[in-house]
């Protein structure tokens, strides 16, 4: 610990705040990792030879999991990182943490289906930073809410979320008119090594996750989303503009705005503020402060880490991989 780098220090503090806060309860084998990775001076400063966008634990445990390094225990880990850092490294600085979870869609249906409700009007879909683009695919999948269910009870994918609190579950998936996503980095459900990266995102305990996965490439490769390349900031007005007048547009996001500094969070809010847009976030309550200042209850025990929110105005804590909803 004595003498580490300012650099090594913050890399160790994201490791032990990711295992602490993420991982455990759903990967032991990454939160041991994680946990040991935090102690471990050499990989630190190892680590802390990356870009800094590049340091995040997901996308060197990935990596390891691309090149089929080991994953069990922490000495066989650290000897692979080390031995083949050259490999490891060139996957790291390709690849982005572009983890692509559908089941996001049971967090964002109800706030989808109630803007559906105010306008009457069906709906055009913009999701920006879409991976692969399949949470824009809400109308593809069947969804359990507790012990009541939405959409396709026959769809290949079933999305499940538990509900704590008066979560408003719609009787029907919206009806979705157009759709498009952006991502400075699209990932297609038609290549093979786009999909074996997003497998190797998924963290190894979670075969519930995986089969998900699969089974919505699957769905999604019958029909791909448009999904538009660029910066979102950049990006999304021109695609606002394209989208159907007869449609109500929501943009919306998960997972996203905390990949941009602050000055882009600002820039993006700023637009969803002036566009003729609705606007749905599930983001970590640190990347937009300010909506996340208007909850006045804090999170009940559980993994409630994001915010889920309409139009600046916060309804829900939810968890990560939107398995449960606390409606506020
Ligand atoms: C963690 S993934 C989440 C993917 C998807 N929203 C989901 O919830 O399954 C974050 C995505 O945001 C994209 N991204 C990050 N910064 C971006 C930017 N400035 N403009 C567009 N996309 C961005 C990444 O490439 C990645 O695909």
């Amino acid at each position: 610990m004595e003498g580490r780098s300012p650099a090594a220090i913050a890399v160790s503090e994201a490791y032990e705040q990711f295992a602490r806060r993420e991982l455990a309860g759903f990967s032991a084998a990454y939160e041991r990792i994680c946990l040991a990775v935090a102690a471990d001076d050499e990989l630190l400063d190892r680590l802390s030879t990356l870009p800094v966008p590049k340091r995040q634990p997901n996308l060197l445990l990935g990596a390891v999991r691309w090149l089929d390094g080991p994953i069990g225990g922490y000495e066989p880990f650290r000897e692979f990182v080390l031995g083949r850092w050259e490999l490891v490294e060139e996957v790291v600085l390709r690849r982005r943490t572009q983890t692509n979870e559908a089941n996001r869609c049971a967090a964002v249906l109800p706030l989808l289906a109630r803007v559906h409700a105010e306008t009457g009007k069906p709906l055009a879909l913009i999701e920006v930073g879409t991976s692969a683009g399949l949470c824009l695919l809400p109308d593809r999948y069947g969804y359990r809410y507790g012990d009541r269910r939405v959409g396709d009870p026959a769809a290949l994918v079933q999305l499940a979320c538990d509900v704590q609190g008066p979560v408003p579950v719609p009787a029907a998936v919206p009806p979705i008119a157009w759709r498009a996503g952006i991502d400075i980095n699209p990932l297609d459900v038609t290549d093979p090594g786009d999909m074996r990266w997003l497998e190797c995102l998924v963290w190894p305990e979670q075969t519930d996750r995986r089969e998900r996965l699969r089974a919505a490439v699957s769905i999604a490769r019958l029909d791909p989303p448009r999904i538009v390349s660029g910066d979102l900031n950049e990006t999304i007005e021109k695609l606002v503009e394209e989208a159907p007048a007869d449609a109500t547009t929501v943009v919306f996001h998960t997972a996203v705005l905390a990949y941009l500094d602050e000055e882009g969070r600002a820039a993006f809010a700023r637009k969803m503020a002036s566009l003729p847009v609705r606007w749905i976030a599930n983001e970590s309550p640190q990347t937009f402060p300010e909506i996340a200042a208007r909850v006045t209850a804090p999170p009940p025990p559980g993994p409630y880490l994001t915010v889920l929110a309409l139009d600046g105005r916060p309804y829900a804590y939810g968890a990560p991989h939107g398995q449960s909803l606390y409606w506020l």
